[in-house]
């Protein structure tokens, strides 16, 4: 070899050759295109151009490797046969040289011919993956480094790669560090905690450049995934759930959906639900769904039983966090209890000559809801004479109103209804049997103002001759008539000589035969008498008419029938035709027809010479009297 000097400017070689014989090198950018000139072969030999041709100059290679120059004959110069990729031909290696050999003939001679390859920055850095993907918890601590892939740059030295940056972003920042091999690599450091609820993946642009003139950069994506982990606590919507439900809702009603949210991903964040602190009772009560948080009715909710439940719920995630809300349900009452009537006390019978006010019976009413639904007023239905004084707390007087008559009411059914303030109202009714008892205030009273009688004479002792009714209303012995007769005398004679009544019928009867002809009548008192105590009585006349019989003859007086049984008149013989003779004069005590006489003349001497009258009793003269 003979002297070379080196002179190392900016990206370019250049080499001088002083030997004839020697060898040429020469330096050349990869990526020339063809014909470039590399240098000019003729001069560094020292033999005129023209002169190539006929010395037959050409390059020959090595073990048929690629030529990638070759000599412009005409020209004489040695220039790029194909374009040359360093990094084809020499990899990463430093230096890159390829060598040939220049033949010539007449004379023979060989030359070796090195080309140093030069490095030209066509390359960019590239990344093995152009997208990096890490997951990283989010609880990873601020400093914890998350080394990355390094880039390759096919060029060398300045042109490979010098560095890397890092999109600007709120959480990572970027180390770069030189390896042992002089290559750089990147790691990317934690710099501010990440927050898998606030933002759950990030992507960041990381850039490599290399040292080249104008530079090249390559890029890859950083894809972080922030893993979760369990650092929220379930967190439901209410800290306190309060809710009215009605009594007696029916079994499946919602009563509440309680909701609890959990930031966190997947099982930590699943939420699941739980009851607690409820009594027994409760538990039965309601339930709840562990996933929905639905709560519902499952048994029946009675308002007299419990007013308001108090209960936790509990919101659990996967891992086992917890938090807790209370949750309130008053219970509204419904009408759902009808009142209640309770007697408390009654008297019965009641007497019928009780004063108005007179208190009957007191009862008490009840109900068991509240409010207005346990409000309760009383009233009777029917239209009688009594009616409901309210006493102290729901208890209640039952007064009359008037006096009673048992007579024209014997007992009553009062109805007494209760209905209390719910809408629609609930009622209830009690019916109080109630008699009416007898007070002796009625006196029998006869059927008919007089009475009179009528009875033949010589009527047989014993025969009736009338007989009288009294009518009392009242009850047994109360209205019980007893019949007398009024003691008086009639004649002088005691009353109860003439007549008898019969207590119990009132049926009158003679006690002796009467005669007409002593009296025809007489008048009684009869007394009609109950037996209550004291007695009522009222009394009744009786007139007695006694009627007459033919039981009297007629009884002549005229002539007088005693002693001579002959009359002697004298009588004119020149007595005119009709002239009164006498008059026969005869009584009957008996009355009417029975008294009524006629005359007749029932035997004489000298027939038709005398008459008599047939009613008066006259005896005159006939016709042909001389
Ligand atoms: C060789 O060089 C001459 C002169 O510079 C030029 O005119 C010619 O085109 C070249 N030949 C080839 C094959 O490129
Ligand atoms: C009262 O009710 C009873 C039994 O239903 C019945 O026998 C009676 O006649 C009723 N009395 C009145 C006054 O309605
Ligand atoms: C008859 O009336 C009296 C009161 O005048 C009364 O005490 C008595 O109980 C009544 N008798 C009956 C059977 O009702
Ligand atoms: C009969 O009744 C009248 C009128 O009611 C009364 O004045 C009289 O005293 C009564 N007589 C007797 C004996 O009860």
């Amino acid at each position: 070899m003979g002297l070379i000097s080196i002179l190392f400017t900016r990206g370019f070689i250049f080499i001088f050759l002083h030997s004839v014989y020697g060898d040429l090198s020469y330096t050349v950018p990869e990526e020339t295109k063809h014909q470039y000139v590399i240098g000019h072969l003729a001069k560094d030999l020292g033999i005129d151009g023209k002169r190539l041709s006929a010395r037959k100059a050409r390059v020959e290679t090595e073990d048929s490797a690629k030529r990638y120059c070759d000599i412009n004959l005409s020209s004489g110069n040695l220039v790029v046969a194909e374009t040359i990729d360093r990094e084809k031909i020499c990899g990463s290696r430093i230096s890159c040289i390829v060598n040939y050999e220049l033949v010539l003939e007449n004379p023979l001679e060989v030359h070796r011919i090195s080309l140093q390859i030069e490095d030209v920055n066509d390359n960019s850095p590239v990344f093995p993956n152009d997208r990096i993907s890490f997951e990283i918890t989010e609880s990873a601590d601020k400093g914890e480094r998350f080394p990355l892939e390094e880039a390759h740059d096919l060029d060398i030295g300045r042109n490979a790669v010098q560095g890397y940056s890092l999109e600007k972003n709120e959480h990572f920042i970027l180390s770069v560090h030189e390896n042992a091999d002089g290559g750089k690599s990147a790691t990317l450091v934690l710099e501010k905690e990440l927050d898998r609820e606030k933002q759950k993946d990030m992507n960041l642009i990381l850039t490599a450049f290399d040292g080249g003139n104008p530079p090249k950069s390559g890029t890859a994506v950083i894809h972080v995934t922030v893993l979760d982990a369990n650092d929220n606590i379930p967190v439901f919507s209410q800290p306190v759930y309060r809710v009215s439900l009605a009594e007696n809702t029916a079994l499946g009603t919602e009563v509440i959906t309680v909701s609890a949210t959990d930031a966190d991903e997947g099982a930590n964040g699943e939420v699941t639900y739980e009851l607690s602190r409820l009594s027994d009772h409760s538990e039965k009560i309601f339930s709840l769904d562990k996933i929905t948080g639905k709560i519902t009715v499952s048994a029946n909710i009675d308002y007299e039983d419990e007013k308001y439940f108090e209960m936790r719920v509990q919101a659990k995630d996967g891992p086992g966090l917890v938090s807790s809300s209370k949750i309130i349900i008053d219970i509204t009452d419904i009408n759902d209890n009808e009142p209640r009537i309770i007697l408390k006390s009654l008297n019965d019978p009641i007497p019928e000559n009780s004063v108005a006010g007179t208190e009957v019976a007191i009862i008490n009413v009840q109900d068991k809801d509240s409010g207005d639904n346990r409000h309760v007023h009383c009233h009777i239905q029917q239209d009688v004479p009594f009616k409901l004084s309210p006493s102290i707390k729901n208890y209640f007087s039952l007064i009359t109103t008037s006096m009673l008559d048992r007579e024209k009411e014997s007992d009553y059914n009062i109805t007494i209804t209760a209905t209390d303030g719910g809408s629609p109202p609930l009622s209830t009714s009690m019916t109080i049997h109630l008699s009416v008892s007898d007070v002796n205030d009625n006196p029998p009273v006869f059927e008919q103002q007089s009475y009179t009688a009528y009875v033949m004479e010589n009527n047989k002792p014993g025969t009736s001759i009338s007989s009288v009714t009294a009518r009392d209303p009242d009850w047994r012995q109360n209205g019980t008539v007893l019949y007398s007769l009024v003691p008086s005398e009639i004649n002088g004679l005691p009353v109860s000589s003439f007549l008898s009544i019969n207590s119990d019928t009132g049926v009158i009867q003679a006690v002796r035969s009467f005669d007409y002809e002593k009296f025809r009548n007489f008048k009684v008192q009869v007394v009609a008498r109950d037996n209550g105590s004291p007695p009522l009585s009222s009394n009744v006349t009786v007139s007695v008419f006694i009627s007459d019989e033919n039981d009297n003859s007629p009884q002549i007086l005229y002539p007088a029938p005693e002693g001579k049984s002959l009359m002697t008149e004298m009588v004119p013989k020149a007595a005119l035709s009709g002239s009164l003779v006498s008059k026969v004069i005869a009584v009957d005590a008996d009355s009417g027809q029975n008294a009524w006489l006629s005359y007749q003349i029932v035997k004489s001497t000298d027939p038709g010479l005398f008459i008599i009258g047939l009613h008066s009793g006259e005896i005159g003269c006939s016709e042909g009297h001389y």
